[in-house]
């Protein structure tokens, strides 16, 4: 099982202040030298977060997979082609969501994913759908022309505990539709240090993309170093 972590927050935490930092490229090389497989940024239209000028930063700057969300525009689609991540993830967008709030229904949008999926295809970049664990959605993303599904975990991660068992068989059956149809099959969204283990155990999903509970730990985990090298800068 692959880990690509999510860095958008870091990006988050900077354009608090409209600061430098913390970079996100920083991050990500912190996140390789841990052990991560890949990088995911999510170049949101509204750049609440990741900018265009992370994207060059992190295409130079990674070794490992660089993953790139971004919503079914044309302006996205000159971005990927002009970056050229590794792989892009088509994800939906909602002006004032707090985070990406479902799978792209790719049944609905079909012709402009094809279209988008075809452009990035031709240019040699690896092209991804984040989607619900429905059957016709996996089969919507093959005939799209996807190479790869990321299927939603967040029903899930927010499924109260009699359900769990229901999104998680959900999840399997898609997962194992999408690996019949010649998918690669990734999954994320709502994964921490408790959850992730049921997912870890479904044969089909060979990575996931985690973001908010990586960073939620970092922030706490590095805490006591970061007061630490202030208070010792201060008594000296
Ligand atoms: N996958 C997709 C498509 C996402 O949009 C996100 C959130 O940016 C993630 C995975 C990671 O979710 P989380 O931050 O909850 O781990």
């Amino acid at each position: 099982m692959r880990l690509a972590v999510n860095i958008d927050h870091i990006a988050t935490i900077r354009e608090a202040r409209k600061a430098r930092e913390p970079q996100p490229l920083a991050a990500a090389l912190i996140a390789e030298r841990a052990g991560a497989h890949g990088i995911t940024v999510h170049l949101r239209t509204d750049r609440r977060h990741i900018q265009d000028r992370d994207l060059e930063a992190l295409r130079q700057g990674i070794a490992t997979k660089l993953n790139v969300e971004m919503a079914v525009t044309d302006e996205m689609a000159n971005i990927a082609l002009k970056v050229r991540p590794d792989q892009v993830t088509l994800v939906p967008e909602r002006p004032r969501e707090l985070t990406t709030e479902g799978g792209l229904d790719v049944v609905q949008s079909a012709d402009a994913v094809k279209r988008f999926t075809g452009r990035l295809r031709d240019a040699g970049i690896a092209v991804s759908i984040f989607l619900d664990a429905e059957l016709r959605q996996v089969e919507a993303a093959q005939v799209a022309g996807a190479g790869a599904i990321e299927i939603n975990t967040g029903r899930y991660a927010e499924a109260p505990a009699p359900d769990v068992k229901i999104e998680l068989d959900r999840i399997a059956v898609a997962a194992r539709a999408g690996a019949a149809a010649g998918l690669e099959v990734l999954a994320g969204h709502g994964l921490d240090y408790v959850n992730v283990k049921p997912i870890v155990g479904v044969p089909e999903i060979v990575e996931l993309n985690i973001g908010h509970s990586i960073v939620a730990r970092a922030a706490l985990a590095g805490m006591e170093t970061a007061v630490r090298d202030m208070v010792e800068l201060l008594r000296r």
